[in-house]
Order: structure tokens, then sequence, then C-alpha cells
């Protein structure tokens, strides 16, 4: 997100909430996020990480992290989830009320990817389910919890639940059952799950629009850069045209080429004889001759080049997830 991983803004929100100590549960990427995070200390953290050995769920994880944990409160923080405005009032709110356990709601469309609240009309939270076919309410659980030791007992009751998990959801309805002081927040600000394509670009274009104009690297004279553009130090445009907000990384060169609004590329990325707009490329990628590229996310080291005219085929060499759509 704007040349930033989304488990860097998390990390961020909990150093600003005056969180000192991380565990962090790690799975089959271990080693990509311990390269990335190290010890915490860019972040002013002390992270320690917990491996679980599948993901069993967001229960389970509580579970494994029992001894890390100790008697404290803690925040559980999904990483994947982008929180605008951070949440520090949210710490500050539970650290002067102190309830059993609190959690965050937000009103989305399509309540059915989540966990979903039932409230009472006082506010009160009276019912949880995770993933419901029929949604009692437009009421999602942001993935941001507040815990005090009560929640140990609380994933040791639960049994796991279709999709094979140890749900937080259920877990937290075994304290509303047994008359746990269970409160919640509705927050109406940005928040987003980034757990698709659509997702994660739309949270760069939202994180792009809040920058201002820097341009540290060198733009020659036959190009322009317009509104909201960082340029970083050690990049190049040349004969280009980068309309904000949009973000060039360091290193990266963009020459006879157009960026367009709402676009990330990362570190020393070559853009050359093309056109890209609301997209994400990362690092060390290359884009040439290839025309124009939209709501795109392309990752790091990858190459789009044409391919040769004869014979007249496409050639891919694609990862694992990959979703590509075609003009011919
Ligand atoms: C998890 C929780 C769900 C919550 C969501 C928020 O879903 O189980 O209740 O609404 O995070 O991101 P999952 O990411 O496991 O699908």
């Amino acid at each position: 997100m704007a040349n930033k991983a989304v488990l860097f803004y998390g990390l961020e929100s909990i150093a600003e909430a005056g969180i000192t100590d991380v565990g962090m549960i790690v799975g089959d990427t271990a080693a990509e996020i311990e390269e990335a995070v190290g010890d915490g200390s860019q972040f002013g953290l002390k992270v320690t990480y917990i491996p679980q050995e599948r993901p069993l769920g967001l229960a389970h994880a509580v579970l494994i992290a029992r001894d890390y944990l100790g008697d404290d409160d803690f925040v559980m923080y999904l990483g994947d989830n982008f929180i605008v405005g951070g949440i520090t009032d949210l710490v500050d709110e539970f650290r002067g009320n102190r309830p059993d356990a609190q959690i965050l709601l937000t009103r989305v469309a399509d309540p059915r990817a989540f966990g979903v609240a039932e409230l009472d009309p006082s506010g009160q939270v009276i019912g949880l389910e995770e993933k419901p076919d029929r949604p009692k309410s437009d009421l999602a659980l942001v993935g941001v919890y507040l815990f005090t030791p009560l929640i140990h007992e609380a994933v040791r009751a639960i049994e796991p639940s279709w999709r094979g998990e140890l749900e937080i959801t259920h877990a937290i309805q075994h304290l509303i059952d047994s008359r746990a002081d269970v409160r919640s927040t509705v927050i109406t600000g940005y928040w987003k799950d980034t757990g698709n394509v659509g997702d994660m670009l739309e949270v760069n274009r939202m994180v792009l629009e809040g920058m201002d104009r820097r341009i540290d690297g060198d733009a020659d004279t036959a190009s322009e850069t317009i509104g909201r553009v960082v340029v970083e130090e050690g990049a190049r445009i040349v004969n280009s045209r980068i309309v904000g907000p949009a973000v060039i990384g360091a290193g990266t060169v963009i020459s006879n080429s157009y960026v367009g609004p709402f676009t990330s590329i990362a570190e020393n990325c070559r853009i050359t004889d093309s056109e890209l707009e609301f997209s994400i490329v990362l690092r060390d990628s290359s884009i040439q001759g290839v025309g124009r590229i939209e709501a795109s996310l392309i990752g790091r080291h990858v190459e789009v080049t044409p391919a040769p005219s004869v014979p007249s085929a496409h050639r891919f060499v694609l990862g694992d997830h990959s979703k590509v759509q075609i003009t011919s």
C-alpha cells in the first residue's frame, strides 16, 4: 500500500497505541515476515515469533500464545486488516473501562464474508456468528479485538467450526453466554480486510489519497508530474507523464510511459513504453512496451513484455493463485 506492507501499517498503529510487545503468530510465510519485521525495533516494538503449525483458527492462535501472553490484557490484531486512524482511542477506552472483552464492528454491504454481530436496542452484543448464510445484521467484526485473560478459558471451551478452525467469534460468543462484559464499538472510519486484489487496490487508492507531493528523484524536462506525486530519491522519470496520486519507488526508472492516478510502483522497477493506472507493482519488476495496464497487481521480479509476433500466442509463467485477463 503506497509501497509499504499492510502489516507495517498495523505494527505502526500498535506502537502508536503505546503497546511495546508483539507476539506474531506465523505460518508458512514465517521466513519472509521475519526478514521484513526482524526484532520489531524499526517500529519501536519487541517482536517475538510464535509458529502456528497449520492455520487452525484465530482462537487457536490465542491458545498457542498462552505462555507468551501470561496474565496480561492484550490486543489481537489481524495482520491483513487495514484501519485508517489507528487503534489508540480504542486501546485507551479499553484501558479506562476494562470490560472483559471489546470488539470492533463496522457496517458492510455483504456481511456473509465476516463474523457478524447482533445487538439489542441498547447496543449490547447479544450474538455473534461466523460467516452466516443469513446474517442477522450488517455489522461485521473488524479484525481487532481487545481481551483480558478471561479469553483463555473461552478458547479452551470451544470446538472447531465447519471450516475446521477454532473461531475467535465462537470464543467471544462463549464469553457472552457466560455473562461476561463484552462491549462493542462501531467504527465509521475506513476499514478493509485486504483479502483480495480489489480490496488491495482500494486500500492503496485510499493511502495514496492522503499523501503530499514530494519529488526527491529526477524528472527530466520532457516529463510532467501532476498533482500528488511522490518520486523517491534515486528514481528517474524520463519523457513520461505521471498523474497523481501516485508513488514511484527508489531506483525505479519510468521512460516513455504514462503512470495514472492511484498507482504505486515499488523500488527498482523499469516501466518503459507502457501505460499504467490504478495498479500496484512490487519491487524489481519490469513492464516494457505492452500498452495499457489497469486495475492490476504485479508481484516482485515480474517481467511483462510483448510476445514475438509469430506465432501469435500468449506465453505465461504464472505463480500460484494468479488471475489473468487478456484482450485479444
Ligand atoms: C476473520 C474472522 C472474522 C472477521 C474477519 C475480519 O475472518 O474470522 O470474524 O470478520 O477476520 O477480517 P477470516 O479472515 O478468517 O476469513
